[in-house]
């Protein structure tokens, strides 16, 4: 197993588990957290909870827990306030208290829900991550960010708020959607484009039969980027400047997607898209060279091309072109508009994380409309 501590301050350190396996001995570990026969509300969502939900339970149960689950609808939309009021409403009927150990199972959005209820209800209960999708794996449960979504913009009520420990189970991946997954592996290219040449490679070797979800190279892949990000996180748990360089691939990709619809455009096709288009404004500035943002292109392309298994080259580029799809549309004023909306905008100057080098990218403080409507214009005609 692999353990991976976390020392925010003393009385927020805390460990994230990875083990294949791990949700059917969850009682063990979790006795060890807190008092034995505690409270436990599980809140997850009814997809989630038809696939673990048996399991978690009978897990918790062995450990003498007191088990309840509460059920939000799946999706997005739901990652609202008023999604959060209902939980307090279920909370306080249920008489949850101070002691009660409010358990995430889902994706991102079930675990930045949840952990914004846990944040703030009674001022804060103990907390624990059991992300079931890639991206929650390796992203959105390391580092203690939890939100919910306003309706003018994502993300925007929130706080930071450790959890008491983050369950990693990789077997869990074996129901997730290839949208999903992919949106997951999109995430690990990121990192690897942030911090790691080595991992990087080790992701052009693999992303075949990581596609194919080979169970071995998953785990393997949810470790490095764990730590990975772990690693800058710490650095700066309040992000205050090296965890910005996470939103690489985001300024771009958050406007697309709030552009084009969240519906249309998948988070790892946004994010991908943002890459590219990040590349092309460094390569335009004489900051990335052409290798590296062919490098960054041909893993991505490879990405969205290759399910179940990749074929030639020239079906990549037939569907590489189709996720260029969208952006051939974009109003240019409405997409400037959106992006001067990012709240990674530093006093008011659109900042944008550019890539250097594989391992080494830096903000960028001083981005123009110009530059970004003329990489968007050779990019659409590529
Ligand atoms: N807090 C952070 O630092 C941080 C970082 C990145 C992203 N996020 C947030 O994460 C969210 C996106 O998370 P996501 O991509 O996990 O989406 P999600 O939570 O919506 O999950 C995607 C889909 O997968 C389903 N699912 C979950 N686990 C499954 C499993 N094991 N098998 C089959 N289906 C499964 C879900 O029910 C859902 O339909 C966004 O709200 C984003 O803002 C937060
Ligand atoms: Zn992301």
């Amino acid at each position: 197993m692999e353990k991976i501590n976390i020392k925010t301050v003393k009385e927020e350190a805390y460990s994230i588990y990875i083990e294949r396996g791990m949700l059917s001995n969850l009682g063990g570990y979790l006795i060890k957290l807190t008092e034995k026969k505690s409270r436990v509300v599980v809140i997850t969502n009814p997809l989630v909870k038809a696939l673990y939900g048996v399991t978690l339970c009978s897990a918790l149960k062995e450990g003498e827990f007191e088990v309840v689950f509460i059920e939000v609808p799946d999706g997005e939309r739901y990652k609202s306030l008023s999604t959060a009021n209902h939980l307090y409403d279920e909370l306080i009927k249920r008489k949850a208290d101070r002691h009660t150990l409010l358990v995430a199972l889902g994706g991102g959005v079930i675990g930045d829900l949840t952990g914004f209820v846990a944040a703030t209800y009674m001022r804060g209960l103990p907390l624990v991550h059991i992300p079931t999708t890639l991206l929650a794996q390796i992203d959105s449960s390391v580092g203690g960010k939890v939100a919910v979504d306003h309706h003018l913009a994502k993300n925007m009520i929130g706080s930071f708020y450790h959890p008491r420990a983050v369950f990693t189970d990789p077997e869990v991946l074996s129901t997730l959607s290839d949208k999903d997954l992919k949106n997951g592996i999109v995430e690990a290219v990121k990192i690897a484009v942030i911090s790691s040449p080595a991992f990087f490679e080790w992701l052009e070797e693999n992303l075949s039969r990581l596609l194919e979800k080979d169970r071995d190279l998953l785990s393997e892949l949810i470790k490095e980027a764990v730590n990975l990000k772990v690693d800058i996180v710490l650095e700066d748990p309040r992000e205050k400047g090296l965890r910005r360089l996470l939103n690489f691939g985001h300024s771009i990709g958050h406007a697309l997607e709030a552009e084009v619809g969240y519906q249309t455009l998948s988070h790892g096709e946004a994010v991908a898209l943002g890459m590219l288009v990040e590349s092309r404004i460094a390569r335009q500035r004489g900051q990335c060279s052409e290798e590296l943002e062919t490098k960054i292109r041909q893993i991505l392309s490879f990405l969205y091309t290759s399910l179940p298994l990749p074929s030639s080259s020239s079906s990549s580029l037939s569907k590489e072109e189709s996720i260029f799809e969208y952006i051939k549309n974009i109003d240019y004023y409405s997409f400037w508009e959106t992006l001067t909306l990012d709240k990674k905008n530093y006093q008011g100057r659109m900042t944008f994380i550019l890539p250097q080098a594989l391992g080494k990218v830096s903000p960028v403080e001083d981005i123009t409309f110009e530059e970004v409507v003329k990489a968007l214009e050779e990019l659409k005609k590529e």
